[in-house]
């Protein structure tokens, strides 16, 4: 790959070129290690044009094809990447599936350090404002900075690819965005000039205000029904008062105003769930996290038809079932298992869907995948008696009661182990000779043979 430097920036813009069932995405990156920055991509594509996800194809953890490719378009000329994707979200009434992917990318060294990454694609639904071309441009400073010391992250956000507004109501839609470096995050409209970041659908949602330091988005619908995509930079600042960001990402999704002759106070409702909004849960790598969402529809005579979420890979989404006895409620329950590369923070999003198509605000909670917790139980030198003997009741009644149950524990001896029992009384068992205990398969296996875990 060919980079091309001026002086303070990496401006990668990521080009989706030609795809044409696209239906909105977000490109974000982050640094890593050895020059290196990693660029993360949600996009959302029509469903019924080949782009099949079901629960399988996220449990599987598929990678499915995407269609087009990201461009480095300056700062590098690159292909970076065609846009194959982990599928893990999918409604299948709204024709659409979403999914989320990455791609370490290697930057030359330069004393200019802004890359700019694009995307470009041809969407097939016809829009009521602008031309259906979409482009997306996303810029990176890879300078260090500083008041941190570090190259910037990028801010983030966890859109649903579609959201439904009912003719004739006033709308408020929150745009959720996180930064992990705490910065000021502001959200803005795309424009055509001086850099094309959003093609045929610049600024169109005409009579909609964009409040850009809280990101909330205001519509009354009154104008229009029908489709509308929506094309924001989602921009970090050190200060309120800076204007020049430290990145710039691209955001794209569609908006549906459809003429409902409900009263427009009946859409469903989001109870206090576990889950709130703003709410951080933290979970563990490995770790079962099983939490359930409930949904309240806004009318006796209305049913809760769906729960739609923007999830991290490989998140299940059980069926819908009734919750309670209202008549009123539904609920379904999303269960993760996080992989190792997965820890950091992820944010999560869902909103409630009626038999009319009327959507809650949307809900969104970070998730944060702390390291494995670390179950050693610590040994003497001789390996025949508990270092904190205190603590082995709590580790045995931890792993026992857990999901799924552990009735073992590795020691600081590699050839010890601890047996445990539901009452939480731990004993001293030593491998056979030559043999050690490995803890990924909880079993003893011929010393030097225990290969870590992925
Ligand atoms: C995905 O999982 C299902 C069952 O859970 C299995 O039947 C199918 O073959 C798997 N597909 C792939 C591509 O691994
Ligand atoms: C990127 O850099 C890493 C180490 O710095 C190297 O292992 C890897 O092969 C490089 N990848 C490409 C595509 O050049
Ligand atoms: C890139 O970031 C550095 C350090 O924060 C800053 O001095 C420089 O002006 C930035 N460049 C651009 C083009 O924004
Ligand atoms: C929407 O209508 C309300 C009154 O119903 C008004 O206060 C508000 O300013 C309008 N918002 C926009 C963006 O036009
Ligand atoms: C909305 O529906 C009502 C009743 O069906 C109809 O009278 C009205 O013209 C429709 N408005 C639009 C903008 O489609
Ligand atoms: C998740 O929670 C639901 C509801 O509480 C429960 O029925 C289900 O068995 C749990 N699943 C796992 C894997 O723990
Ligand atoms: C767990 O803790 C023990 C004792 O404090 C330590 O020796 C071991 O390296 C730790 N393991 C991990 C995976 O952090």
């Amino acid at each position: 790959m060919m980079c091309f430097f001026s002086t303070y920036l990496l401006t990668c813009i990521l080009y989706l070129a030609e795809s044409s069932h696209f239906r909105g995405g977000i490109i974000s990156w982050k640094p890593t290690d050895n020059h290196q920055i990693e660029i993360n991509y949600r996009v959302a594509f029509r469903a019924s044009s080949g782009h099949a996800c079901d629960a399988n194809t996220i449990e599987n953890g598929t990678l499915l094809p995407g269609e087009g490719s990201l461009q480095c378009v300056e700062g590098c000329s690159d292909t970076i990447t065609t846009m194959s994707y982990y599928c893990t979200d999918f409604s299948a009434t709204e024709d659409w599936t979403s999914g989320t992917n990455s791609i370490k990318y290697n930057l030359s060294a330069s004393s200019n350090n802004l890359f700019t990454f694009g995307f470009s694609s041809c969407c097939w639904i016809p829009l009521v404002e602008g031309s259906s071309n979409w482009r997306m441009r996303t810029t990176a400073n890879l300078t260090v900075r500083q008041d941190t010391g570090k190259i910037n992250s990028s801010p983030v956000s966890a859109m649903q690819p579609v959201v439904r507004f009912s003719y004739g109501c006033d709308h408020t839609l929150k745009i959720p965005v996180s930064d992990d470096d705490g910065d000021v995050v502001k959200c803005r409209w795309s424009k055509r000039t001086p850099n094309d970041e959003c093609g045929g659908v610049c600024e169109t949602l005409s009579g909609s205000y964009l409040d850009q330091s809280s990101c909330v988005l205001t519509y009354n619908a009154t104008q229009s029904t029908g489709w509308y995509a929506v094309a924001l930079q989602i921009e970090d600042f050190q200060k309120t008062t800076d204007t020049v960001p430290f990145s710039s990402v691209s955001l794209q999704f569609l908006i549906f105003v459809a003429n409902l002759s409900e009263s427009c106070a009946s859409r469903p409702f989001l109870p206090q769930n576990i889950i709130t909004d703003g709410s951080i849960l933290h979970s563990s790598a490995n770790k079962i996290f099983n939490e359930s969402i409930i949904a309240r529809s806004g009318a006796a005579t209305l049913r809760v038809t769906a729960i739609d979420t923007v999830s991290p890979i490989g998140m299940i989404k059980s069926a819908l079932f009734p919750f309670g006895t209202s008549g009123r409620e539904w609920f379904v329950t999303v269960t993760w298992t996080p992989m190792k590369s997965q820890i950091g923070t992820h944010l999560f999003c869902y909103t409630a869907v009626d038999n009319l198509g009327q959507t809650s605000d949307q809900t969104c909670a970070t998730l944060v995948v702390d390291e494995e917790p670390n179950d050693t139980v610590v040994l003497n030198q001789d390996c025949n008696a508990f270092k904190t003997p205190e603590k082995v009741h709590t580790k045995c009644i931890e792993a026992t009661t857990g999901v799924p149950k552990i009735f073992y524990l590795a020691t600081s001896c590699s050839s010890y182990f601890v047996q445990c029992n539901e009452l939480g009384t731990g004993r001293i068992v030593r491998c056979a000779p030559g043999t050690e205990w490995c803890n990924h398969v909880l079993t003893c296996v011929h010393s030097g043979s225990c290969a870590t875990e992925g």
